[in-house]
């Protein structure tokens, strides 16, 4: 890759992984990635952030090149210790032998984990509130602890309104575009809302204080650099990027519900289209969503943004399926607020699908609506009107918490 000249003297420097379809190991990235590291010429030449290790020879050329064939650097800041964008910051230290290493406080800790050589490189802490000089520019630092990390950190260089946000803000993004305004709004708009709901979601109050606190801070950005994906040009791009992540961290309510299920023999399959007409007749726009069909990390993007979460299983050898329990596991993890939640599910003899589902979903603080629907074997009439009377109720509860 060549490097890209951002601004005057600032260079990006990153990867492009056009490949990457299992960002993080546990979420689909289905457009591939990014890994973006950027270098900034001034007196001392500082590079922020390096790549995925595979990437490392991409990074060595750009540096080169930004360089102009005399390759230095004297700072490296590190924004995150994630192998993502740390993995090759060994050899990265071996070969250029930086006067400083700027990171975290947590940082610092990561760092010593990850590489147990590293007693002897020059690290300096620097905690919210340091600034460093690079020669006509000053670095500012905010820490930005578990967004999403505890070592993520924010680097603010005044001088030319540019911030280096680490995984915040970030798309999972492949291209020969740098820019957001080079590409499509509402494919970009999918692609932020899908990062945020897989990577950030579980941070959601502190997304909000670091929001107000960048706020409180009056920084002037008109350039927003994440790790992955495209760049935020302009003080309208910046705003939309911030503006979004207090929506999504907000959480508010929607009109929208997500049935998830797997089935055996298509009973719990037919119960779940039986309460979806139930929510359709209240005006609720439904995504009915198979665990066979949907990865978790595509059931959640959903789930992100709907106000009921609706899971069904049949009962498999007294639990539930495991596809269906894979789902609800990651789901926890990321800590969806303010859903109704609701539980349908057949069986052969034992019955615990529904007990089972309703515990995980109340173990996420959402509030089930009830009765739930739980049929042996065959769905007869009742049972689909059941499951209709269901999905309306869900369908109530959201339209009312909508105009409470
Ligand atoms: Fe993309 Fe937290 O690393």
């Amino acid at each position: 890759m060549k490097p890209v000249e951002i601004k005057k003297d600032i260079f990006w420097v990153g990867a492009v992984d056009w490949n990457s379809r299992d960002f993080h190991g546990y979420s689909l990235s289905p457009r591939g990635t990014t890994y973006n590291a950027f270098l900034v010429k001034d007196e001392k030449i500082t590079l922020f952030d390096t790549v995925k290790a595979d990437f490392h020879d991409e990074l060595l050329c750009s540096i080169a090149q930004a360089c102009e064939g005399t390759p230095r650097l004297d700072y490296i800041v590190v924004n995150h210790l994630e192998p993502d964008h740390a993995g090759c910051l060994d050899r990265i230290v071996e070969r250029f032998h930086p006067e400083k290493i700027f990171c975290s406080p947590m940082g610092e800790k990561a760092l010593r984990s990850y590489y147990h050589h590293s007693q002897d490189w020059p690290v300096v802490v620097v905690p919210t509130g340091t600034s460093i000089s690079i020669g006509k520019r000053t670095v500012q630092f905010i820490e930005t602890r578990m967004l999403h990390w505890p070592d993520n950190m924010i680097s603010y260089i005044p001088e030319d309104k540019i911030a280096f946000s680490s995984d915040a803000f970030g798309q999972n993004w492949a291209s020969n575009e740098r820019f957001v305004d080079e590409v499509d709004s509402h494919a970009l708009d999918t692609a932020l809302g899908d990062y945020y709901a897989n990577i950030v979601l579980p941070y959601s109050p502190v997304v909000l204080k670091t929001l107000d606190a960048l706020a409180g801070m009056n920084l002037d950005i008109d350039m927003l650099c994440p790790d992955h994906g495209l760049i935020w040009r302009g003080k309208e791009a910046v705003a939309h990027a911030l503006d979004s992540y207090r929506q999504y961290a907000l959480q508010k309510p929607t009109k929208k519900a997500v049935i998830v299920y797997d089935t055996m023999w298509h009973s719990t399959e037919k119960m779940a289209r039986a309460i979806c007409d139930g929510l359709s007749d209240e005006g609720i726009s439904v995504r009915i969503m198979s665990v066979k069909h949907n990865h978790h990390s595509a059931i959640m993007r959903e789930v992100f943004d709907a106000s009921a979460v609706l899971v069904g299983s049949p009962t498999h050898n007294n639990g539930i399926l495991p596809l269906v329990a894979d789902v609800l596991t990651y789901m926890k993890g990321l800590r969806p607020q303010n859903k109704l939640g609701a539980a349908f599910g057949s069986f052969g003899w034992s019955g615990e699908c529904v007990k089972i589902i309703t515990e995980h979903l109340t173990g996420m603080g959402m509030e089930m609506v009830e009765p739930s629907v739980k049929v042996k074997n065959l769905p007869s009439h009742e049972t689909y009107q059941a499951c209709y009377e269901l999905g309306k109720k869900v369908g109530a509860a959201i339209n009312a918490k909508l105009s409470a």
